[in-house]
């Protein structure tokens, strides 16, 4: 038996974790399950959920268990097998009567014969691309759609023909903050998705933690707000040879460093607006079954949250572009450029600073230090 959050599960602890292994489990993705609870627990209606690629129900299981919000869930997954054991495990955890539909049909298909809901949580195998569209079409006005991807090497650079194919844009591995890239390709991507059936997908909290990457975001409805969201997809120009890095709509993409003349490099298209809303990260977190490890990443996200920043700084890459011998301790960092910590990276700062800014600034302390 495992118990996570209020839920148990009569299954085994994988040994290996992989899309072929029986009744998909995963135990490493509790923190992105424990967000979840975190964010519907925010959410003050009544909601209807789709858990559409739902698995051993891991996560309708805590959500019924753990909300007191839920109107009604729809659990459903391709596989027999995964159906036939969430049955099973909504008897063990005392849920006979809750208000659960159990389907066992292509999760797009589902989505596509069934309207209005409230939330719905993509978390496929890989790309969640494929269901975007019927996703966001099922969701209702102001509801919430979670997306998680775990093509992470395709998304942050490994493999950049594939991301312009599967999401239409340029990677950049050479830069610190590739994880932030691919994150923010995928943002473009959701927000793409909607926009071209006048839905504005607002984008309310996203990370990247461990293999995956998550965002989560607010619809709405309306050609001029999907058109403001377009207005904040951009592209990231990046120096190879300095710390200089910008953020610009296409009309204003150059070529030349501004610091040091070297060809700059590019990502994008890529969503450059804010991807942590600072309003929900601020609300208490008094939710008893949730991890100590979400507490920690959602204790970062809002600090993380106070800046504006498109992309971070690293100590071994600051060092090494300013050719600083000793690195200075992190927080000494984080204090002399007003920066917080990142939770993408344990030697990352994020801070609202120009990169000239920040030349001064380490300048003057390496004499001073000297
Ligand atoms: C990564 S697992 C989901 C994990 C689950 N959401 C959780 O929190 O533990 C992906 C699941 O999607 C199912 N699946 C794959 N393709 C599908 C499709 N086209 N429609 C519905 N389910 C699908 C698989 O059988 C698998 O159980
Ligand atoms: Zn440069």
């Amino acid at each position: 038996m495992i118990k996570e959050g209020k839920a148990v599960l009569d299954i085994e602890i994988p040994k290996v974790v992989s899309s072929k292994m029986g009744v998909f489990y995963n135990p490493k993705m509790r923190i992105n399950r424990d967000i979840t609870i975190f964010i519907l627990s925010k959410v003050s209606r009544n909601l209807r959920i789709c858990d559409p690629l739902g698995a051993s129900g891991i996560r309708s299981l805590r959500i019924l268990l753990e909300l007191s919000n839920v109107k009604e869930l729809i659990y459903n997954d391709i596989d027999k097998k995964a159906c036939e054991f969430f049955r099973r495990m909504l008897s063990l955890n005392g849920l006979d009567s809750a208000p659960v539909k159990i389907y066992c049909a292509d999760a797009s298909y589902l989505l596509g014969s069934i309207r209005g809901f409230d939330y719905i949580d993509i978390d496929p195998f890989g790309s969640p691309v494929g269901f975007l569209q019927s996703a966001i079409i099922s969701l209702n006005r102001h509801g919430l759609l979670a997306v998680s991807a775990t093509d992470t090497s395709v998304l942050s650079g490994t493999y950049p023909q594939v991301c312009k194919r599967r999401y239409g844009a340029s990677p950049l591995l050479e830069a610190e903050f590739y994880h932030e890239i691919g994150l923010r390709i995928l943002i473009k991507r959701v927000i793409e998705e909607g926009a071209k059936l006048d839905f504005a997908m607002r984008p309310l909290l996203a990370y990247s933690h461990l293999h995956y990457m998550r965002a989560f975001f607010i619809k709405d409805i309306g050609s001029k707000r999907a058109d403001a969201q377009t207005e904040k997809i951009g592209y990231i120009l990046f120096c190879p040879s300095c710390i200089f890095r910008d953020r610009v709509s296409l009309d204003e993409i150059y070529t030349t460093c501004p610091i040091c003349s070297s060809r700059l490099k590019l990502a994008g298209p890529l969503w450059i607006g804010q991807i942590l809303d600072r309003d929900i990260l601020h609300q208490e977190t008094n939710l008893p079954t949730i991890s100590k490890e979400a507490l920690r990443l959602l204790e970062m996200l809002k600090l993380e949250s106070l800046k504006t920043s498109v992309g971070f700084y690293t100590i071994p890459a600051l060092c090494k572009k300013l050719k600083i011998p000793q690195p200075p301790p992190l927080h000494f960092l984080i204090d002399l450029l007003e920066g917080s910590r990142t939770h993408m990276h344990p030697q990352g700062i994020r801070t609202d600073l120009e990169p000239t800014e920040i030349i001064r600034r380490l300048s003057e302390w390496s004499l001073k230090s000297s």
